[in-house]
């Protein structure tokens, strides 16, 4: 159904208080005063700076700035009301108390007051009486209209050339998916102005566009990787896992009335490769690749964090098929016990998140590691979150002589003319990163030297270093005592 619909049938069905959740205020305002025009009532707008006035009228109320005074000023029964900004008021027991009074008369009626804000913490005495309605983030037919929009008026003062046939149109309008109509708008702009055309090159540079607008939050960020599970050494059992669900997200698989995989978590032992399976998911699988700061969610702004929050998981849905890369998840869900004032956001977000997870239909393959398990939650962990948990350990001597392969490989190396097993024997206790960096080392003798990368160099080198399985012995025996009832392992 669409929100306008939605909205009048809500309004049909007297429901007296609406909160109508959005992050695109004029929008949700071009929707109301829609709904109202359809349905021929009067509208009343009502904002801190404007105070109360009735669109087709204009003049303001009298001293209506304050919001109770607005609230005072609520009668026609028959009327629409829309108030911006009540996130801020509405805990205020006399608003409170004046919207529970408003709610009695307007349920009589096919009036109501409708809440146009991205979030409303509803206090328990309201919570019976409003409804809540939220504003998606534009469909495609949306955006294909602002399209259209952003051409003519641009037409109107500038001329350029338009050779786009169809195909390329529908797409364009695919690539903008995730933005608002405003964001959309400028990103047609943009890709026009740049060159004075739009072409078959804008249905790609709009993709750029969208990138930069997105990551402008610092929520998120856009990958494009290079590494396939082929540069994983070791790992077989994952890798089993995910070759089999490659073609998880493709319509044949709906055919058979699969749903699509919610995601994996990965904990482990650092530098063992558990960002790299990450990146290497969405290179295997040929989906795109967004990387979620969870941390950078929290914003000190009362509403921010939610908005994010939301913006964020829509943004993954309508990308979708994707990969949703949450690193170190327990550094941003963390604090979410702590007493402070804050905490009330974070926990609200985290449960948030973990019904998210859970309840999503869209295919959004969440892809989270985590290194510190006291810090994790452990409602992360149980059934219905993730399809599985992987415990990434050290690799075994067998996995570090595949590591060798890799790693030399990547820098040009003929991993044949050393001795693979010797260095693996040499390298027990060693993670992939350790042995990546003994590698790397090694080359800088052979520069500095103007030698021969030869197995004595790297052994050199491997002697030379202190891997972290030494350093944090206790702290990996722990984490393998724990995970072993509650994960599976990923080689
Ligand atoms: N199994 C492996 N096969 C190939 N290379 C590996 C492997 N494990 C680690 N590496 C190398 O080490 C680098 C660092 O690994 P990565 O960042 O993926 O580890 P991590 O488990 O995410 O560590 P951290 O917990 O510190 O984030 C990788 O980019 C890769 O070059
Ligand atoms: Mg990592």
């Amino acid at each position: 159904m669409e929100i306008i619909e939605e909205l009048s049938l809500l309004i049909e069905s007297k429901y007296p208080l609406i909160f109508f959740q959005n992050y695109e205020e004029k929008r949700a305002e071009e929707i109301i005063i829609e709904v109202a025009r359809i349905r021929n009532s009067p509208l009343f707008i009502w904002s801190a700076t404007t105070g109360l006035f009735q669109t087709d009228i204009g003049n303001p109320i009298y001293n209506t700035n304050a919001p109770l005074s607005a609230l005072a000023n609520i009668y026609k029964l028959e009327a629409l009301y829309l108030l911006k900004d009540f996130h801020h008021y509405i805990k205020e027991p006399l608003i409170a108390r004046k919207l529970v009074d408003l709610s009695y008369i307007f349920s009589q009626t096919k009036g109501a007051v409708i809440f146009s804000s991205p979030t409303l913490d509803i206090p328990p005495e309201l919570e019976e009486q409003i409804v809540k309605i939220e504003l998606k983030l534009p469909l495609e037919e949306e955006l294909l209209k602002i399209v259209t929009k952003t051409v003519r008026t641009l037409r109107k003062e500038k001329d350029f050339l338009i050779n786009l046939d169809e195909e390329n149109l529908s797409e364009l309008v695919r690539n903008l998916k995730g933005l608002t109509l405003m964001e959309a708008e400028r990103a047609v702009s943009r890709v026009i102005l740049e060159d004075r055309k739009l072409n078959k090159e804008d249905v790609r540079n709009i993709l750029n566009a969208k990138r930069e607008i997105i990551e402008r939050e610092g929520i998120i960020e856009y990958f494009n990787p290079e590494d396939t599970l082929g540069t994983i050494g070791g790992m077989d059992n994952l890798k089993r896992w995910l070759a089999k669900r490659k073609g998880a997200f493709t319509k044949d698989a709906k055919a058979l009335g699969l749903r699509p995989p919610k995601g994996i978590l990965l904990i482990g032992i650092q530098g063992c490769g558990k960002s790299l399976i990450a990146k290497s998911i969405a290179k295997e699988w040929g989906l795109p690749l967004l990387k979620l700061d969870p941390g950078k969610i929290y914003d000190k702004y009362l509403g921010e964090s939610e908005k994010s929050f939301y913006r964020v998981t829509h943004l993954a849905e309508s990308l979708s098929p994707v990969i949703m890369w949450i690193d170190e998840i327990e550094k941003g869900f963390s604090y979410s016990s702590s007493g402070s004032e804050d905490s009330g956001v974070s926990q609200r977000i985290f449960g948030a998140f973990l019904s998210w997870l859970q309840e999503k239909e869209k295919p959004v393959f969440v892809v989270a590691t985590a290194n510190d398990i006291s810090a994790l939650p452990s409602e992360l962990l149980r059934k219905g979150r993730f399809d599985e948990i992987f415990f990434v350990d050290l690799p075994t001597e067998v996995e570090r002589e595949e590591i060798f392969k890799i790693q030399l490989k990547k820098r040009e190396q003929i991993p044949d003319d050393l001795n693979l097993k010797r260095l693996a024997q040499a390298t027990d206790g060693f993670s992939g990163a350790e042995i990546e960096q003994a590698i790397i080392s090694a080359l800088y003798s052979v520069l500095s030297t103007s030698g021969k990368l030869t197995t004595e160099v790297i052994e050199q080198e491997i002697r030379e270093t202190k891997p972290l399985s030494v350093t944090m012995k206790e702290r990996i025996q722990q984490l393998r005592e724990w995970a072993k009832e509650r994960t599976v392992p990923a080689r």
